[in-house]
């Protein structure tokens, strides 16, 4: 039997974007907000029947792992760098575009930045200008990329023909996958593409040492903003220029990338915790529970706190597992002991026993 919750479900369940290509990147830029899920009370709720309540507390579920992505000082400053070394792409003539490193630790939203910053640029431009370029092909202002682990100078060019579905993607042995790489970005007019997990590259190790000397040979050929994603990459050797070549071209590749970092909260200053509890209240306010209220989450924010050390990534696996918990344990809130009863990831866990 059918309810409505099941039929919510079906339009609203976890969608899972394969952002690693065209479609799933289509899918995720042009997907509409969730519905907005009703909240029933305590007596509504004992007056569903089995398989409604099943279907509800899916729905619950699913909503509450997915609140929406909050403009925290983070994510809104990390947009102004964006922006910044897009306006310099604009320039005339200049073929080689600045490019953008955004590096921080696991968990303070990079790829959730990116993402939703690339998603607007996209949008943006494809109103502006339409869904074909002039010649008729079809117009792709952002690519998203990541990459995985043991990443090889094929493999990254074979990332970027996927994610563009060119056919040549699969096609083993071949030298020219750099090359198709940069028609498929020229002739979609590309102007960002998104470079994510990059600390799968060891830029140490020869094989980075590969993939990075391309990054700048892409760079340097095709007429695009590179932003580059991932975890602590200062640390990885990303910016030692002397291992990736001697050519002047590369240096000067390097000195044109802007850093960009997104920092944990902090409660060091009155502006600070506003900003701490601002983003709580801002979470708060989307949780769906027969007892949920203002204050539910602020009122512990030096718990929460220290239970998360600030990190966003946290903070979003807490409130998931305060949600799970208050559903199954009927406590439909959160409170002290639901926060005492979530388990954490093992980052979170073991700072906070410092
Ligand atoms: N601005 C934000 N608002 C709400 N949730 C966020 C925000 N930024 C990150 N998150 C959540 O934090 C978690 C980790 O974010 P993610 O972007 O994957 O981090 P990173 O790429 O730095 O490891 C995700 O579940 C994401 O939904
Ligand atoms: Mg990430």
């Amino acid at each position: 039997m059918t309810n409505r919750w099941a039929e919510w479900l079906r339009r609203n369940g976890t969608t899972r974007f394969d952002m690693a290509r065209k479609a799933g990147w289509d899918a995720f830029v042009n997907a509409a907000p969730r519905e907005p899920l009703e909240r029933l009370d305590r007596r509504q709720i004992a007056a569903l029947d089995e398989e409604e309540l099943e279907d509800y507390n899916e729905a619950r579920i699913v909503w509450n792992a997915n609140l929406p992505t909050v403009q925290t000082p983070q994510l809104l400053a990390a947009y102004a760098v964006f922006e910044q070394v897009l306006a310099s792409g604009r320039r005339d003539g200049d073929r080689q575009r600045g490019s953008v490193v955004v590096s921080a630790d696991a968990g303070r939203g990079k790829s959730t930045t990116a993402q939703q910053f690339g998603r607007d640029l996209h949008r943006r431009i494809c109103r502006r200008e339409g869904a074909l370029t002039a010649e008729g092909h079809q117009r792709w202002p952002v690519a998203f990329i990541p990459l995985s682990a043991g990443m090889t100078l094929k493999g990254l060019n074979q990332k970027i023909l996927e994610f563009y579905g060119h056919p040549a993607a699969a096609r083993s042995s071949t030298s020219s996958l750099g090359s198709f790489a940069v028609d498929c970005v020229l002739s979609c007019q590309t102007r960002l593409i998104v470079l994510d997990e990059l600390h799968f590259i060891d830029f140490r190790h020869r094989h980075g040492i590969e993939v990075s000397n391309h990054l700048k040979w892409l760079a340097n050929e095709m007429p695009v903003t590179f932003m580059y994603v991932g975890i602590n990459l200062a640390e990885r050797g990303f910016f030692d220029d002397g291992l990736a070549g001697e050519q002047a071209i590369y240096a000067q590749t390097s000195r044109r990338a802007t850093r960009c970092t997104l920092s944990a909260f902090s409660l060091d200053s009155d502006a600070s915790h506003a900003m701490w509890i601002k983003t709580l209240r801002a979470l708060e306010g989307g949780i769906v529970l027969a007892e949920a209220r203002p204050g539910m989450l602020t009122d512990h924010a030096r718990e929460i706190f220290r239970r998360t050390q600030g990190n966003i990534g946290s903070l979003t696996n807490l409130i998931d597992g305060a949600c799970l918990l208050a559903i199954t344990k009927g406590a439909e809130t959160i409170d002290a002991d639901i926060l005492a009863a979530v388990v954490m990831d093992n980052a979170a866990t073991r700072s906070a026993a410092r």
